[in-house]
């Protein structure tokens, strides 16, 4: 049994990875599977709120009840960000976001020519995060809660990485196994420091997240 404790609550989620095209056949992505944000999705939806899940490629179902966008690249993720933010309460942006797109993608397939092989250039994607915890509009103001995945540190870069987001929650993902994986193990930071949730399947801990969110937002101005 879940308590509604988001009733009546609008929540946006981003999840999955991103996929940057290099020509109309090829391009640049990750190894997220989404199992993260579509858990945090349908644990928003269980605690009563409206949810809005803005997804780039996975291969899982829609969580019941949940309305989702789908997205391919880091900028149209951005734009349905930007289309779907003012009067959210809560965004939390679990997706892995590509850092950089390739500059010039190709209109055509490219054709091995026999001559070197093609030299990719890059430019750096917007932080769809940092952007929308400083926008400071009243109607686009929610509480944000990130993600960040490290390999090595993380309490020290956890700490680090809220702050230079400009987020009140930072949400830390233990070890290089996650993506892909069922279990997690997860560290909140906030401004009094942090918290483990000890190891657990992805729907359990986002259930805890979505509750640690709830106690945070009832101090929140938009509540
Ligand atoms: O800086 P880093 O990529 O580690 O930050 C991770 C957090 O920022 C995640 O919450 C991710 O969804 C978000 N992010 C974003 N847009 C980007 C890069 C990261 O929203 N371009």
């Amino acid at each position: 049994f879940q308590p509604k404790v988001m009733a009546g609550k609008r929540i946006l989620i981003t999840a999955g990875p991103t996929f940057e095209a290099i020509d109309p056949v090829r391009g640049i992505t990750n190894l997220s599977s989404g199992k993260m944000g579509y858990a945090v999705a349908r644990a928003a939806r269980e605690a009563g709120a409206e949810v809005t899940l803005i997804s780039g490629p996975t291969a899982l179902a829609t969580p019941f009840g949940v309305q989702r966008i789908d997205v391919q690249s880091a900028r149209q993720m951005m734009e349905a960000v930007n289309a779907a933010i003012d009067g959210q309460h809560v965004f939390i942006a679990v997706a892995a976001v590509a850092d950089w797109r390739v500059k010039n993608p190709s209109a055509q397939k490219v054709k091995k020519t026999g001559d070197a092989a093609p030299t990719l250039e890059f430019e750096e994607n917007p932080d769809i995060l940092a952007t929308i915890a400083a926008r400071t509009t009243l109607a686009g103001h929610p509480y944000c809660v990130g993600f960040a995945a490290e390999s090595e540190n993380l309490v020290a870069f956890g700490a680090a990485k809220r702050e230079r987001k400009g987020i009140p929650l930072l949400v830390g993902n233990i070890g290089h196994h996650t993506f892909g994986a069922d279990d997690n193990t997860i560290i909140l930071f906030d401004e009094h420091g942090h918290t483990i949730l000890p190891r657990a399947d992805k729907l359990t801990l986002a259930r805890q997240l979505i509750s640690e969110i709830s106690k945070r937002t009832n101090k929140h101005s938009l509540f």
